[in-house]
């Protein structure tokens, strides 16, 4: 069992968004033995998707940075765990820059069979935005949310400490959600949705899209 956390702080180690995601993968960790790796997402180099589309026709990106690597790194676990601080309601930007580099994983699903989970901390609010648009994200792209921990900390700092012994429950439940012990079928029924959406897309578009139709091909779903 393999998990990744990913932490868009640009506070580094004085990130405490870091300490919820660290408390999701030590729990991991206890309950599933599972193998971590933590990415802090500002130490990377991720350009702007450029809308180009040469994903979506050879499954390649033209941009020569760190985001190929690290999708080989996401594509290689069971379990993702995202963290941002609430920056204005939404993800800091190199967050949302990982995601929209990710239109092609979109369109083939490809983390389907994944299970992940998001956590936030805030100043003062809408943590819950965020951690629901992390999760939401990842459900686009295929993978099972299995719950999130967001958490205000500007008037209460107390407050961050029950909320890293929630994260560390989260942990524990996203390796039981990998070994199959928890069942998800609302979701399922979301993804089986979306697969049947991108599957009448990419035929539509499948002169356009060859490595997206070979894609859905091999995986089943285009007979
Ligand atoms: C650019 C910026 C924007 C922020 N926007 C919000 C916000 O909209 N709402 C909020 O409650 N806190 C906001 N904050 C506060 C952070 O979310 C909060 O300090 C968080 O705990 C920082 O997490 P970190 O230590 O992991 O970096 C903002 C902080 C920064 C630097």
């Amino acid at each position: 069992m393999k998990v990744i956390g990913i932490n868009a702080s640009p506070r580094g180690n004085e990130s405490n968004t870091l300490k919820l995601v660290n408390a999701v993968l030590e729990g991991a960790k206890a309950e599933g033995g599972a193998e971590t790796e933590l990415v802090d997402l500002y130490k990377l180099h991720i350009e702007y998707c450029t809308a180009c589309g040469t994903c979506y026709q050879s499954g390649e990106c033209t941009l020569l940075d760190d985001f190929p690597d690290l999708f080989d790194r996401i594509m290689n676990v069971d379990g993702i765990v995202l963290g941002a601080p609430n920056f204005i309601d939404s993800v800091p930007a190199p967050m949302k820059a990982m995601f929209d580099r990710m239109a092609d994983a979109i369109h083939c699903q490809m983390l389907t069979g994944k299970y992940g989970c998001s956590v936030c901390t805030a100043g003062g609010s809408n943590q819950d935005w965020v951690v629901g648009y992390m999760n939401r994200v990842l459900t686009t792209l295929g993978a099972t949310a299995i719950g999130d921990v967001g958490v205000a900390i500007g008037r209460d700092p107390g407050a961050l400490g029950l909320a890293i012994q929630d994260a560390y429950k989260m942990g524990e439940k996203l390796a039981r959600s990998i070994r199959g012990e928890h069942k998800y079928p609302e979701q399922d029924e979301i993804h089986r949705q979306k697969r049947d959406y991108f599957c009448q897309l990419v035929k539509y578009n499948k002169d356009r899209w060859p490595h997206e139709y070979e894609w859905h091909v091999k995986m089943g779903w285009i007979q």
